[in-house]
């Protein structure tokens, strides 16, 4: 009995001691770096791509990098970013050398944006979009945009401040969060005509998918329809003060989610954040008036298709 209890002792003590080793190593690592690969890729910046760019990444990624001071894609602290995740900060990406991409190439830039993994190697922790599934073209599209004349990107020397990852975010970023591979074939654009393809598309590729399931930690970009609590809401993202503000369900379900809407009363909440007789929807849910009224309402249409999902989520109004 006393030589059991002291095994059991042993192997506690054993226990705790390797958890804690463990702990200062991904500490004092940090966030893990893999290979890089480098791709040939040479921008397209026609007219077209240019301006197809600047719609993709004013939804995309101006939420996050824009910054207010400069009217730049400067990069600023991610007020919205829940704090278990640690101090988060976008980063600069106009032309600027220095802090900016300027001196990035297209491949590395594309390599990020599929991957997650930057070009010196780490990984980008959650807080970065990643884009397995864009369709090639608007892939070129956005990195057209970065490259163009836009005011947005115009170099400008704002400095980075680096992101100062929480443990938690080091852990999941070993365990959790990996860097997603890079596709072997093309992506084609989703036929326009087919609403169903098209609206699953714009759902999976403008990331409503990840704000919109049950937590970010268990949203699946590769597979999005495996993320959590798919389009179920309940999701945590913060305002502009720190706030939780649940992010709504978007199922078919018809008490708790979206089954009762119509077209209008959707395609109205998503390009301008109006909702019938109720204040209008807030941060971090933007309109998207970039989107035609067609490729919103295939958003619902698309929407209406999948799995409903019981779940009641009040409205975070403060
Ligand atoms: C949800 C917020 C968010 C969105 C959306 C987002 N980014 Fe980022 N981005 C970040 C954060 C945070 C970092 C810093 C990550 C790091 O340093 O590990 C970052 C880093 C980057 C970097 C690396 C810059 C450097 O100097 O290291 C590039 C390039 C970039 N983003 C481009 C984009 C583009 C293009 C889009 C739109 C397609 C986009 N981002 C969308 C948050 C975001
Ligand atoms: C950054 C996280 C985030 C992203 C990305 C996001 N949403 Fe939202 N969405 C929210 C939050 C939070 C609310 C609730 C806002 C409120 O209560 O004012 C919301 C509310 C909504 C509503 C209103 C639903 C209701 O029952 O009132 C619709 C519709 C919606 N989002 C659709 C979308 C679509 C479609 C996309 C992608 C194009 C998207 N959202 C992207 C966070 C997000």
């Amino acid at each position: 009995m006393k030589k059991g209890l002291k095994i059991l002792g042993v192997s506690i003590v054993f226990i705790v001691l390797l958890i804690g080793i463990v702990i200062i190593f991904i500490s004092a690592n940090g966030i893990p770096s893999y290979e890089v690969e480098k791709i040939d890729f040479k921008v397209n910046n026609s007219p077209e791509a240019i301006a197809r760019g600047e719609k993709l990444a004013l939804m995309l990624c101006a939420s996050c990098h824009l910054n207010h001071q400069t009217n730049k894609l400067t990069g600023q602290k991610m007020m919205d970013a829940p704090p278990e995740f640690g101090e988060i900060y976008s980063q600069n990406i106009t032309h600027d050398k220095t802090y900016g991409i300027g001196d990035w190439t297209d491949g590395e830039l594309v390599y990020l944006l599929r991957t997650g993994i930057k070009r010196d190697g780490q990984y980008s922790p959650p807080y970065m979009a990643k884009l397995p599934h864009m369709a090639d073209e608007d892939m070129n599209a956005i990195i057209a945009f970065l490259r163009s004349d836009h005011p947005m990107v115009k170099a400008d020397p704002t400095p980075d401040i680096p992101p100062k990852p929480s443990l938690l975010t080091k852990i999941l970023c070993r365990v959790a969060f990996k860097p997603l591979p890079l596709p072997t074939e093309t992506i084609p654009l989703p036929n326009e005509d087919d609403t169903m393809e098209l609206g699953k598309y714009l759902a999976h590729n403008l990331d409503c998918f990840s704000c919109h399931s049950a937590d970010f930690k268990t949203s699946d970009f590769l597979n999005p329809e495996l993320s959590e609590g798919y389009f179920g809401g309940g999701n945590k993202p913060l305002d502009l003060q720190g706030r939780v503000m649940l992010t709504s369900n978007l199922t078919p379900d018809k008490e708790t989610g979206i089954g009762n809407w119509t077209k209008e009363d959707f395609v109205n909440a998503l390009k301008y954040g109006q909702k019938k007789g109720e204040k209008a929807l807030t941060y971090p849910m933007l309109p998207y008036p970039q989107l035609t009224d067609h490729e919103a309402g295939a958003i619902f249409e698309y929407l209406q298709t999948i799995p409903p999902i019981k779940n009641k989520v009040e409205r975070s109004i403060y």
